[in-house]
């Protein structure tokens, strides 16, 4: 992930990725999310694709967040750029793993989707713990909690690639690391999801959805 800022005084950040994985996401979530509603999206980032996904879906109301000050910042920079500031609410400095979530009351009860993008790998397990059982308590019945990421699946890696990059993660951080796609389906069965979804994705990753 490279992320610098264009020039003095822009804030946007430029996440490589956001441009490849941008458009592939987006023609699930197009599937999976409701027309019109409330999506909280955790881990935004630099925020391209919150205000990409923002312009996708206009019915919906797209609330950004992630408990890193600069992202809070380019996340307002690109709703700023893209023309947003008046129909997408400001980014919220939100670490899944500060419960409960302090939410603007429009979004406070009943979420209809809560979006993580490449979050859970790079964060540790305790996230995901958090992010899930949280997403249970806020997001309305049959409402999606969407999880975008590389996974493992029957204990083994996907690919090559997502071997040497799980080797990579952990060699950054020991509490980082690909996920086993069951950890998370137990996890959120115990958090009383009862329905799934799954895609498979460009470059190894995949996208689940869980409601209940
Ligand atoms: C790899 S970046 C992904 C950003 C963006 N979703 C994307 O796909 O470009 C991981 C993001 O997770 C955020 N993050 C890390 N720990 C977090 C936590 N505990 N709660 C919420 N977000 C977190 C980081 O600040 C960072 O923006």
């Amino acid at each position: 992930m490279a992320d610098w800022p264009v020039s003095e005084g822009d804030r946007r950040l430029f996440f490589p990725a956001t441009q490849r994985n941008q458009a592939p996401i987006a023609e699930v979530l197009a599937h999976w999310l409701p027309r019109q509603g409330q999506v909280l999206e955790v881990a935004s980032g630099s925020g391209e694709h919150a205000v990409a996904f923002q312009r996708r879906f206009p019915g919906i109301t797209w609330q950004a967040s992630d408990p890193d000050q600069d992202h809070c910042s380019s996340v307002q920079a690109w709703i700023q750029h893209a023309g947003l500031k008046g129909r997408m609410p400001r980014p919220l400095q939100l670490d899944v793993r500060t419960r409960p979530w302090a939410l603007p009351l429009a979004a406070s009860d009943a979420l209809d989707a809560v979006v993580a993008i490449n979050l859970i790998h790079i964060a540790a397990w305790e996230c995901c713990e958090s992010l899930v059982a949280e997403a249970a308590q806020r997001l309305k019945p049959g409402a999606p909690l969407v999880i975008y990421g590389p996974f493992r699946r029957g204990g083994v890696h996907i690919s090559e690639s997502n071997e040497a990059f799980d080797q990579s993660l952990r060699s950054r951080c020991a509490d980082w690391g690909v996920r086993d796609l069951e950890s998370l389906e137990s996890l959120a069965s115990d958090c009383g999801f009862t329905e799934q979804r799954l895609e498979l994705m460009p470059a190894n990753n995949l996208m689940v959805a869980f409601s209940r």
